[in-house]
């Protein structure tokens, strides 16, 4: 027996042959889409100065304060990027994207750090997918946002599943709304968690956000922030979800989303399923009107969403939908004889050039160990190839599945597979 002495580190997972293919699937998809809808990729390193998502995310959030993974080497700090809106931000500020014209319409696919206690449905390493509308604040960009995280889920047949949306309001509207509730919270501050004691002085607005128990009945009765909305702010989310009625997308108005990232302004969403336990929000986002100013680029009003792509896949396996085929080869060249397994080499990009995917037998084995092979790797056809076979150019061609057989020349095998 081998010895495991190294082990990935807890929470970050290593994706294994039989599961890659739901992930190509998926991700196949979302880049097809996403073409549909217009979008653009952009690809940003993995790494990026813990400023940049200090500024961006804010200091005071779960995300910074307590699950960054970071380094310095040298004058340089590092840090695992642990969400990909602050990134994007930097790029379009360094690369001054704005200058291609119009709106930036972006998505993205890739690996996100957080250094969370890991359970099912969250980990240290997992993957997002996601969309930054950038330069436009249209509620129709923000409807645009949440049709195409809707689409991708519909598309993977992934429909019982809540949309909620709020507004969480723009500067003006959340300063007077703040104040509110820090006048509400305070006569009651030692009844509440620690953590909402904390959250009070420094952003009420994530009390509202609070799991713990003791927290519940004061937040049940807090003020709400539509009641704190100026026109402009009302205006737009009453757009939002005038545009989301016409397409027929049904959701929630939730007055105590806030999200967990600082940067949001006015339109905040989640997509929540019931089938992902207590980590239950497959994706989530908003408007991020003031983030690409806030690290020193010009004035870009913004809004996008970012979906996890193993809550996705939990939700898959739980409704039983397969993502992606079961792993095949067209073609298995079962060869006997050194003859056979030389002409068999020379076959197999002929094979491919066809079109086929095709392969042989790597180990000299068997025959019969060669057709139990090409069996658990789910070949469609195999060509039996010995030195008779290589004499008359007439080969066994078999169907697996019908297990069948005739009698073919190469080039007509060629054509078939063709
Ligand atoms: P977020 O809500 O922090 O938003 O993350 C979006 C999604 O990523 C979550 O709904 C969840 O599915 C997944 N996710 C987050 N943390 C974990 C974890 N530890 N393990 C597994 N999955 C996780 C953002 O990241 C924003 N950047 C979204 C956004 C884009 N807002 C505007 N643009």
């Amino acid at each position: 027996m081998a010895q495991i002495n190294y082990r990935t580190h807890l929470g970050m997972n290593d994706i294994l042959p039989d599961e890659t293919g739901k992930w190509q699937a998926l991700e196949q998809l979302i880049h097809r889409e996403a073409k549909k809808f217009n979008l653009e990729e952009i690809r940003t390193p993995i790494m990026e100065q813990t400023e940049l998502i200090v500024r961006g995310v804010g200091q005071l959030t779960d995300i910074v304060s307590k699950e960054i993974f970071s380094f310095s080497r040298g004058d340089d700090n590092y840090v695992l990027r642990p969400e990909c809106t602050a990134p994007v931000a930097r790029a379009f500020t360094e690369h001054h994207l704005e200058q291609r014209g119009g709106t930036q319409k972006l998505y993205y696919i890739g690996p996100m750090f957080r250094a969370e206690r890991p359970q099912k449905g969250r980990l240290r390493q997992f993957h997002q997918f996601g969309v930054e509308i950038m330069g436009s604040d249209d509620p129709v960009a923000d409807v645009e946002c949440i049709a195409f995280m809707m689409h991708i889920y519909e598309k993977v047949g992934i429909t019982n599943t809540k949309l909620k949306i709020n507004s969480i309001g723009d500067p003006e509207s959340r300063d007077k709304y703040k104040e509110a509730l820090v006048s509400y919270f305070e006569p009651v501050r030692n009844e509440l968690s620690e953590l909402s004691q904390k959250r009070l002085d420094k952003n009420p607005l994530r009390i509202l956000d609070s799991k713990e128990e003791e927290d519940q009945p004061f937040i049940e009765q807090a003020p709400l922030i539509h009641d704190y909305l100026n026109e402009e702010s009302a205006g737009h989310f009453n757009k939002v979800k005038e545009y989301l009625n016409q397409l027929g997308i049904d959701y929630e108005t939730d007055p105590y989303l806030v999200r967990g990232l600082d940067y949001y302004t006015r339109t905040a969403f989640e997509l929540i399923s019931p089938d992902l336990g207590s980590q239950d929000a497959l994706a989530g986002g908003g408007r991020y009107d003031l983030l690409v100013e806030e690290i020193g680029g010009p004035e870009t009003p913004a809004v996008g969403f970012a979906a996890g792509i193993e809550r996705l896949l939990i939700a898959c396996d739980e409704l039983d939908i397969e993502l992606g085929e079961p792993k095949s080869v067209d073609v298995y060249i079962v060869t006997l004889g050194d003859s056979a397994r030389t002409w068999g080499v020379q076959a197999l990009p002929k094979l491919r050039a066809a079109g086929a995917s095709a392969t042989m037998d790597y180990m000299g084995r068997s025959m019969k160990a060669q057709m139990k092979d090409a069996n658990r790797e789910n070949a469609l056809y195999t060509i039996i190839v010995g030195d008779h076979e290589l004499e008359a150019n007439s080969f066994t061609f078999r169907d697996m599945r019908k297990s069948e057989e005739e009698a073919l020349s190469f080039e007509e095998i060629l054509q078939k597979v063709k």
